[in-house]
């Protein structure tokens, strides 16, 4: 193909993607109306276990919530179902990170609680599949990643509002190979998903009696998708919520130095797109103790999807250690999503039990190495430590 051929060709590909983004903001801008928890006669929650060690945290992680919601489970207000046929096996045999049938059985849920899942890399020894929680993200609408950190010793308790859908996320993989010298990836952000994302920080900070809102991007370099996504936070502030404050950072500077008491005092919640936000709470979760120690929510207005932020271990599984492994992180989403269905109750008892557990008490303690706790030898004492605080 000659210059002007291949020119006509990425053109071509790129009106179809501009044409794709058109139709995703009109079906955005339907989507407007929020489910209600406390309406629904039964909560349905969607389990999916994972890949590596997600099954062995996952078995644990359930004998918790089936603790803590044993009345409800009893009387059938609510229900959990198991999600088969989300392996990475399976997922090879059909070259689908995301079957069919596993969208549908996620659409009849109202809440979904996963393990991590294999995101084949190239020399992996599976097919090149797409991030099925990418798919999963976009498929159920779930714009807004929710990441808490806190380190108390340090004065420091985050929220992290993740856009979780546009970004580079969204196009990841129809960038334009132009030639074998050009390749161009892209970086959207749509005004109703700014907006949503923005709106979502906003009553967060509102309903938890926070000051400020920072805005994490580099909206220095990247003009128009990191300007338009700084402006719409300072927009919809103002007019919206204009008791809170908004202050401005830069992605790079807030890696560096979010520990650093003159630059992160005023930072309570922040609001960042995708991609830094997906590096900046890794970074945090690291400084809070690492990856196994913090959680996610992605919410959406119809659905939630609640999840552990590491990876499936292949490590210990190549070991022989998955039933070592730790699952607070995994037992942490639970805890998010019973108070995202109604039962903030459940997860106070289930974060003092966790302090109990992990910081103060500490009588069997997990570290991976088979000298010390399995993963079910730390749930019995976590599920003993839960009952006396039910008394
Ligand atoms: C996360 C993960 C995912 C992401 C991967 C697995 C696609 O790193 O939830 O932060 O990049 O969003
Ligand atoms: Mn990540």
């Amino acid at each position: 193909m000659g210059a002007e051929e291949q020119i006509k060709a990425a053109e071509a590909k790129f009106g179809d993607l501009i044409r794709s983004e058109l139709a995703r903001i009109e079906t955005m801008k339907s989507d407007s109306t929020i489910k209600d928890f406390s309406k629904l006669e039964h909560i349905k929650i969607g389990i999916l276990p994972g890949d590596g060690i997600g099954p062995i945290i996952m078995e644990q992680a359930l004998r918790v919530v089936n603790e803590l919601l044993k009345d409800e489970i009893a009387s059938g207000k609510v229900q959990v179902h198991i999600i088969e046929g989300m392996t990475i096996e399976r997922r090879s045999e059909l070259n689908e990170s995301l079957p069919a049938d596993v969208m549908e059985e996620c659409k009849k849920c109202d809440v979904l609680v996963k393990g991590p899942f294999v995101t084949p890399r190239p020399g992996d020894p599976w097919p090149n599949l797409l991030s099925a929680n990418s798919l999963l993200r976009r498929g159920l609408n779930l714009f807004a990643a929710v990441r808490p950190i806190k380190m108390p010793d340090r004065n420091i308790d985050w929220t992290f509002f993740r856009e979780n859908i546009e970004g580079e996320y969204i196009l990841g993989n129809k960038g334009i190979e132009v030639n074998e010298d050009l390749a161009i990836d892209f970086k959207v952000l749509t005004k109703p998903g700014a907006e949503r994302i923005a709106r979502a920080a906003f009553e967060f900070a509102r309903k938890n009696g926070k000051k400020h809102v920072t805005v994490v991007t580099k909206a220095n370099i990247v003009k128009l998708v990191d300007g338009n996504f700084v402006k719409t936070i300072h927009r919809v502030g103002e007019e919206e919520y204009p008791e809170i404050i908004v202050d401005d950072k830069l992605v790079d500077a807030t890696a560096a130095k979010m520990l650093d008491p003159e630059f992160n005092k005023d930072m309570e919640v922040v609001v960042l797109p995708n991609l830094y936000g997906d590096i900046v709470t890794d970074v945090a979760a690291e400084h809070q103790g690492g990856l196994g120690t913090a959680s996610s929510s992605n919410i959406g207005n119809q659905y939630a999807l609640f999840e552990a932020i590491h990876g499936t271990a292949p490590y210990l599984m190549e070991h022989g250690r998955g039933h070592y492994a730790n699952p607070c992180s995994l037992i942490r989403a639970m805890g998010e999503m019973m108070a995202h269905i109604g039962y903030a109750d459940r997860k106070a008892i289930l974060d003092k039990a966790l302090d109990i557990t992990t910081v103060t008490e500490r009588k069997v303690v997990l570290t991976t190495e088979t000298k010390d706790a399995s993963t079910a030898e730390f749930t019995d004492y976590l599920i003993d430590t839960i009952k006396t605080l039910e008394k």
